[in-house]
């Protein structure tokens, strides 16, 4: 029996989606983790944990040192087919671990400049792609000359987060202050790796997202589809919704997809499935990001619904070193997620989630949060607190449906 190893997981649904299709795919999957809580915590966990895991393996995941030495154990008893990670901190690891064992895997060092805003940006920079204006800072005097020298407002992030956590739209220089000062204050990385010591201030972006889904694969960068994304959150920029694929006209579409497979390119992505944010603003598509990684926030089962194919099971095969192919199976259908919100405080009741259930093309409508629990203000996306998703023949359709469904579902609150 092939055998699998996962380095850690996200938490947003394509890294789940990846354990159920290797167990689909008849593999011994081993699951490399540094602690299970975070897991048995998200809503699933426990399920694809007992049902899809053969094998766990405690030890650090976050540097390559220690990671190696208990792959190694484990290739050492049985050889490894694959060893990948879609998790955003372990990419890194995961990618070097592979190439040292001959296993098929992208170039470890296109996932470092990729997975580093400041390097991604610089490599960018170099070979062309359009982004924004941007400075790597490390000291608070140089964020505050950046953001004199871009202008206001400006966008002041940390080098190695993701879901918009040290992400924030600053419209004062106190705020440029404050933003850099929250993100060098702690020594260490959300998952606790050490904080990489440049800060990047940005021009702020105007403009609608997207993102763009690609396909890394014996040499080329394939398109398979474009995200339509709603952001919003005050100062912050919170994922409320995707659709796939975008409504846009195709000419739209098409600039943004181009400017994405240049972003790809740059950073030498060769293997996988990377996702891509852009904004087209009035000067054409600009980059926000590249994350070398599969998308979260369903987007890969939005992918699925519409496409008619299994999109982690593609990704776990290019790691098997099969060769892949993306022909779905029948016109695109329209899928699309909304997020549901509300105001801080306590829960006192929640209504409306069995009428948006009812609503045809509705698959799922649900509340994270039940009755005593905490809203927290809407900062990161993990502040959300629920989501519908629905399909329709037609993206729009299905975006308008999702929110038609989620505005039945009322989550009153009380303050603290
Ligand atoms: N320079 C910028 N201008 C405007 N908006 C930005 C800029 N950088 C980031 N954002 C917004 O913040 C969100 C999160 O930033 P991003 O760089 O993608 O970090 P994360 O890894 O947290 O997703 C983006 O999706 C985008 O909406
Ligand atoms: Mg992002």
């Amino acid at each position: 029996m092939r055998r699998i190893g996962f380095v850690e997981s996200n938490l947003s649904g394509s890294g789940f989606d990846a354990l159920r299709a290797a167990r689909k795919l008849g593999l011994h999957v081993i699951f490399f983790n540094c602690g299970l809580d975070r897991y048995h915590a998200a809503a699933g966990g426990t399920e694809v944990l007992s049902t899809c895991v053969d094998e766990f393996v405690s030890c650090p995941t976050h540097e390559l040192a220690p990671l190696m030495a208990a792959v190694e154990q484990v290739n050492a008893r049985e050889p490894l087919s694959a060893l990948l990670s879609v998790a955003e901190y372990e990419v890194v690891p995961a990618a070097e671990a592979a190439r040292l064992l001959g296993l098929p895997g992208p170039d470890p060092d296109g996932i470092r400049v990729a997975r580093n805003k400041a390097d991604q940006r610089r490599r960018c920079a170099e070979r062309g792609v359009p982004i924004p204006e941007f400075r790597a800072v490390t000291t608070a005097e140089e964020a505050a000359r950046a953001a004199e020298e871009i202008g206001l407002p400006c966008v002041v992030k940390a080098a190695d987060e993701t879901s918009g956590f040290h992400v924030v739209r600053c419209a004062t220089m106190a705020e440029v202050i404050d933003g850099f000062r929250a993100i060098v204050s702690v020594p260490t990385n959300l998952r606790g790796q050490p904080r990489h010591r440049e800060v990047l201030v940005e021009e702020c972006l105007v403009g609608f997202e997207v993102s763009v889904e690609v396909l890394a694969a014996a040499g080329s960068v394939r398109v398979l589809g474009v995200t339509d994304k709603i952001v919003g959150g005050h100062n912050r920029f919170v994922e409320l919704g995707h659709t796939f694929p975008t409504a846009l006209p195709d000419s739209v579409r098409d600039g943004l997809a181009r400017a994405a497979v240049a972003a790809a390119q740059a950073v030498d992505f060769d293997l996988g499935i990377a996702h891509i944010e852009l904004k087209y603003t009035a000067d054409g598509p600009k980059l926000v990001e590249i994350n070398p990684r599969p998308a979260g926030g369903r987007i890969t089962e939005l992918m699925d619904r519409s496409l008619g194919v299994d999109t982690m099971e593609l990704v776990v095969r290019q790691y098997l070193g099969e060769p892949v192919t993306v022909a779905g199976a029948g016109p695109a259908r329209g899928a699309a997620i909304r997020y549901l919100t509300a105001e801080p405080g306590v829960v006192d009741t929640v209504t409306g989630v069995d009428v948006a259930r009812l609503v045809p093309g509705v698959h799922e409508a649900v509340v994270y949060p039940g009755p005593g629990a905490l809203v927290r203000p809407l900062r990161v996306n993990e502040d959300r607190i629920g989501h519908v998703l629905a399909t329709a023949d037609d993206p729009y359709v299905a975006g308008r449906t999702a929110e038609a469904a989620a505005q039945q579902i009322v989550v009153s609150t009380r303050p603290e």
